[in-house]
């Protein structure tokens, strides 16, 4: 199955990855996955370290991270794809998890649950209300004595403050709610705080499973998206991996998916088995990215292939 995997993949034709030729931690078979096609330097164009909306909104795509970061600049995963797929993000008509969105923006106003309630009833406008809120979380909750996910958010809401049911994580609803949540914060800096109630433990505990060798190929989510991002991988651009865009809109998907969604297809593609989607793992892999990525611009809802 893995040299199945292997040999449709590129052979390498060098490494110049942040630890220099072919790290000795990366297997054989990830050698052979890699390519140096395209070099980092080809990254910066065609495109620019600033993303023009068609509304002419500006968002960055280049920051610069904390001093103590493992990467030296953090590019969102944008600029890493085709300029086909970043010309679907840049308008919002254009845009395919627009739909979505407008799905979350009549669910916001729709009554559901023995409260007589909506999202409305309390948030009032969302455009206001919401505005900045993707950007800090996962976000500590003290009485859960854990971060809350935005998914986790939300079905608190539905079902303390409503007495509707959860959505389930995946539910075209819940992807439709945290499009339209998410979208009143395209444009703010993510600014997860882990230094807020035990946030510290989550980020460590994420920290320590992005590092960590898993599966069949024995990878961790850093051989990839730390020590190659900018080479290629079968025919896919390898980005550094970040979270400000979603719930995004990939093409493979033909709808929006969750960060979680994301993470299972990754841990497959190295032949692990896959946490659970809301699992503690997750979570923790989730404050973790979120953090990690501090300081990039909330691009909700992103477009992927
Ligand atoms: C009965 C009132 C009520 C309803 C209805 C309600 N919420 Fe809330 N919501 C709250 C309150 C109160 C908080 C603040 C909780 C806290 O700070 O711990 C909150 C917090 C939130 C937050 C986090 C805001 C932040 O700044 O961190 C989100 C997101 C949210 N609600 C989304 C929703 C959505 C989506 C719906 C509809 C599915 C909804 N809420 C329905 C009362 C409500
Ligand atoms: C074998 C290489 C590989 C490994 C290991 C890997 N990924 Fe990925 N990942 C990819 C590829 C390829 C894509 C799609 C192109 C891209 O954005 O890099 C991707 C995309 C992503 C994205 C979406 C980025 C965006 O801008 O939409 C996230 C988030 C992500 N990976 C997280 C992880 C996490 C967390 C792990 C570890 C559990 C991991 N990946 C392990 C190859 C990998």
């Amino acid at each position: 199955m893995i040299s199945e995997y292997l040999s449709s993949l590129k052979a390498v034709s060098g490494m110049k990855g942040r630890s220099g030729l072919v790290n000795a931690g990366i297997a054989a078979g990830l050698v052979a996955a890699i390519s140096l096609s395209s070099t980092r330097e080809a990254l910066a164009d065609p495109n620019d370290a600033v993303m023009t909306m068609d509304n002419g909104q500006t968002l960055a795509t280049d920051v610069k991270p904390a001093a103590d970061h493992p990467l030296e600049h953090l590019y969102s995963g944008w600029r890493f794809r085709t300029s086909e797929t970043q010309t679907l993000q840049l308008d919002d008509f254009e845009n395919p998890g627009f739909p979505a969105v407008d799905t979350g923006e009549a669910l916001w106003s729709e009554v559901d649950g023995s409260e007589g309630k909506s999202c409305a009833s309390c948030h009032d406008d969302a455009s206001t209300s919401m505005k900045g809120v993707r950007a800090v979380y996962p976000k500590w909750n003290a009485a859960l004595n854990r971060p809350h996910t935005m998914e986790t958010q939300i079905n608190e809401c539905r079902t303390t403050r409503m007495g509707a049911e959860k959505w389930k994580w995946e539910a075209t609803q819940m992807l439709a709610m945290t499009a339209y949540v998410g979208l009143q914060s395209r444009g703010s800096a993510v600014n997860v705080n882990i230094s807020e109630g035990d946030m510290a433990t989550w980020n460590a505990k994420g920290k320590e499973l992005y590092y960590s060798r898993v599966g069949q190929l024995n990878m961790s989510c850093a051989n990839c998206h730390e020590e190659n991002y900018g080479n290629m991988i079968r025919a896919d651009h390898l980005s550094q991996g970040h979270i400000n865009g979603f719930p995004t809109y990939r093409l493979k998907w033909a709808g929006l998916g969750s960060i979680h969604r994301r993470f299972k297809g990754c841990m497959k593609n190295i032949r692990a088995k896959p946490f659970k989607r809301g699992s503690d793992e997750f979570t923790a892999l989730e404050v973790y990215l979120a953090a990690r990525g501090n300081g990039l611009t909330v691009e909700t809802p992103a477009v992927r292939n």
